[in-house]
């Protein structure tokens, strides 16, 4: 038992629920230990020396006395690699399968090696097995070293073959990604756990694992960006190197990273390019991210613990009359009839679809926590129908493993299995009848609480994994995915005129075709506001756009200056909401005294306005990846100082966000992209590269908008208009307006505009219109330029 365990068993000892947290972590111990797989002695391999090479669709095969080494470049430029003949699929993260080899690469002989030259990236194989990604000029990305396998030899089989592979970056190479972390987002230097986790109450800046991890790394250097994807689901650890720059002595430490992982295929996807086409192909690959319905845009209120309608009406009531605008208000497992999922409690919530429509009539969804976990107890309808589908995950003696979560002893439905997620995607139609119009995947990393060990599945419980059969070391890390799969698509069966909306806690590579995220539990403090910063960012990087935490924290109670703070982040967060565990105090914002409510009044103001611009962003992120929320960096990936950067954000192309992030501060010091910057507030131009001073009183927090940018914004009468910010003087700018059906599927529309300066003013054109027609939309020019 290590001390957080400790304190776990502490906390719950006494409580019924401890006593079962208790029983529950024995079982699980017992389990593993009687069923996972013994590793016994191990052997360790690497690839020897290379003996043959042939050249196959895209690339070839390198064979190495003790393995072989496959590369293959596909058509728009990502590059496959792969030991010991691993194939691309199946794969949990591929969107559509394996992407066609492109016909133009192929393997060659090289000075002491082999190469593959594609238009994007040239890719050299040693003669010892490492792995060189170089841009076609020749300059070096990343060296994958020789791989190392430990493969059991007195085991039994199942143990699986553990593998470590090494690499090297240049000096100055800094990587994000590897999921949603509570660091960064610029990843430190140390070790990263690869095992989706509850973190067990709430989170800081120093705890890992969370709820997402990702074997997937963006790394930006001088010489240009790459994402690197290890597709094995498995548990695993990277550890993150920083380089040493030798001050032009020529003698560079490189950076790097280890990644160890319990098994699985050593299998890597590399895309190499701008930040804006890595993101673009890395979707392409793993699918594109879900876009959400307008209203999924506006302000949502959630809570756990409303525990009654009238407890809503209030909290509704009180939006309406502090004239504060409202998209959705989430129930979470309370209004549950005994915290069992698919079910409400009849006595505090008798008619939810009533409750349901009163709120849509004044503009408001209903979204609907939804748990894996299904109290399994006979006579629990949804316990009943899953054991006649064999649903649930079982040990290897064929038992169903239960746990504890919310309603007690549990079943866990296994969403690696087909027939499981289209059975389990047909219940949604009780949430539908219901009046839900979104849903909230909760407690899927999956969860069972534990008073010591991991609290989750035993790793020795079985899985279908799509019929291959498999058991919970390689099922774990896509058990969130899978779930949001099952319910995307039980959605779309069910309510096919409409786009599902769904955010899930857990999930991996390619959880973002399916919905988006939040940041979980974030401990309610600065740090906690930083760390969800973090988390955003980081997952924006990994193909998921949709995202925010929840505003003022998880736990306990915000100072009215923190609240107040994280409501004006979060307001230019994709994903704005309120949320707070049962035991927190109130985040309703008038409940922290006239001044914040005014100031999160302006907040509010301002996300309603800024409406169009996110709805074009999130068009945007559907079509190409590009988060809406992006690093300082984006535009300017050889800016170190701006690699480094982890306390403002770009919003789209136009907008630089700088929260403030400490108490007491009513200044910040923002450093700018390189161009001119006008804060949006003064109108006043800041020229950067560089950093500058600014005023961030309590009523807002710095905004500034890039010179020459362009973007749709709500006009006073409610039309959408475009707010244009002058570009400098002889510049030309533009940028673009994507609107489309509110929450369908037809595609949307597309207009872009060029703004230049003509006769002393600036002029706006729509592209591919005659300069004299009009272009459609109200202007307003703002900023001076110079
Ligand atoms: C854990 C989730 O992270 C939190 O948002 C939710 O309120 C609780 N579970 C209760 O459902």
């Amino acid at each position: 038992m290590d001390a957080r365990d400790l304190l776990r068993s502490v906390r719950t000892a006494g409580s019924a629920d401890g006593w079962r947290a208790t029983a529950s972590a024995w079982r699980r111990q017992r389990t593993d230990a009687r069923d996972l797989p013994r590793r016994g002695t191990e052997r360790a391999r690497v690839p020897g020396a290379a003996q043959e090479a042939e050249s196959l669709p895209g690339g070839g095969r390198v064979r190495f006395a003790r393995s072989v080494l496959r590369v293959r470049v596909a058509v728009g430029g990502a590059v496959f690699c792969s030991w010991d003949g691993a194939d691309p699929d199946p794969s949990y993260a591929l969107a559509d399968g394996r992407p066609e080899a492109d016909l133009r690469a192929v393997l060659e002989p090289d000075k002491d090696g082999w190469r593959v030259v594609s238009e994007r990236v040239t890719v050299l194989v040693s003669p010892h097995g490492a792995v060189e990604i170089r841009t076609p000029g020749g300059v070096l990305l990343r060296r994958e070293l020789p791989p190392r396998w430990w493969e059991p030899t007195g085991g039994a089989p199942g143990a699986g073959s553990r593998w470590v592979q090494r690499s090297e970056t240049p000096a100055d190479a800094r990587v994000y990604g590897l999921g949603g972390r509570a660091v960064g987002p610029r990843l430190p230097a140390g070790g990263y756990r690869l095992w989706n986790t509850d973190p067990d109450g709430s989170f800081e800046p120093g705890d890992d694992p969370l709820y997402i991890t990702m074997p997937v790394q963006l790394v930006v250097a001088d010489a240009g960006c790459h994402l690197i994807f290890h597709d094995s689901t498995w548990d695993g650890r990277v550890t993150l190197r920083d380089g040493e720059e030798g001050a032009g002595s020529g003698h560079d430490r490189p950076g790097g990273s280890e990644l160890r992982m319990d098994g699985g295929p050593l299998r890597y996807w590399v895309i190499t390019g701008t930040p804006s086409r890595v993101l673009n192909r890395w979707t392409a690959l793993t699918g594109r991210p879900a876009l959400p319905p307008r209203w999924a845009l506006g302000h949502h209120h959630s809570r756990w613990g409303f525990g009654s309608e009238r407890e809503v009406r209030r909290v509704v009531a009180g939006y309406r009359e502090h004239g504060l605008p409202l998209s959705a208000l989430h129930l979470d497992i309370d209004h549950f009839d005994g915290h069992k999922v698919f079910t409400v409690d009849k006595r505090h919530f008798p008619d939810l679809p009533g409750l349901a429509a009163e709120l849509a009539d004044e503009g408001i969804r209903t979204v609907s926590i939804v748990d894996p976990a299904v109290k399994a107890e006979p006579g629990v309808p949804v316990y009943d129908s899953g054991t006649r589908e064999a649903a649930f995950v079982k040990d290897a003696r064929g038992q169903e493993v239960h746990g504890v979560v919310w309603p007690g002893t549990a079943a866990f439905p296994d969403f690696t299995d087909p027939q499981v997620r289209s059975w389990w995607g047909r219940l949604y139609a009780e949430r539908l009848d219901q009046g839900f119009a979104g849903f909230w995947h909760d407690m899927n990393e999956p969860v069972s609480f534990a008073s010591f060990g991991e609290n989750t599945l035993p790793r020795s419980a079985r899985h279908s994994l799509e019929g291959r059969g498999g058991d919970h070391r390689e099922a774990h890390n896509v058990y969130g995915l899978a779930m949001a799969r099952a319910g995307y698509e039980g959605l779309r069966e069910l309510r096919p005129e409409q786009r599902p909306f769904l955010f899930s806690r857990s999930g991996w590579a390619g959880m973002q075709r399916y919905g988006g995220t939040w940041s979980g539990d974030v401990a309610t403090g600065w740090s906690g506001l930083r760390a969800s910063l973090a988390l955003v960012i980081g997952l924006g990087l990994c193909g998921v756009p949709y995202s925010g935490p929840d505003v003022g924290g998880f736990t306990g109670s915000p100072s009215p200056e923190l609240y107040l703070r994280w409501f004006q982040m979060a307001a230019y967060l994709p994903f704005f909401r309120t949320h707070s565990a049962i035991t927190a105090g109130r985040r309703e914002p008038w409940e922290f005294g006239p001044e914040v409510l005014e100031h999160a009044r302006a907040a509010l103001t301002e996300r309603m306005r800024l409406l169009p611009y996110l709805e074009s962003l999130a068009h945007i992120a559907h079509r190409t990846g590009a988060p809406y929320v992006r690093p300082l960096w984006w535009n300017a990936p050889g800016d170190r100082a701006l690699r480094e950067n982890g306390d403002a954000f770009l919003l789209g192309d136009a907008l630089l966000v700088a929260p403030v992030l400490e108490p007491g501060s009513v200044t910040r010091a923002v450093r700018l992209p390189r161009g001119l910057w006008y804060d949006t507030a003064t109108g006043r131009g800041h020229r950067g590269p560089g950093q500058v001073l600014l005023d961030a009183p309590l009523g807002r927090i710095p905004v500034l908008a890039r010179a020459g940018s362009l973007l749709p914004v709500t006009g006073a009468d409610g039309a959408t208009e475009l707010e244009v910010w002058a570009p400098r003087l002889g510049r030309a700018g533009g940028g673009v307006v994507l609107t489309g059906d509110p929450d369908g599927w037809e595609s949307a529309r597309m207009e872009r505009f060029t703004t230049r300066w003509a006769g002393g003013e600036v002029v706006v054109e729509r592209d591919g219109a005659d300069s004299a027609e009009p272009v459609g939309y109200r202007v307003r020019v703002r900023g001076s330029a110079s």
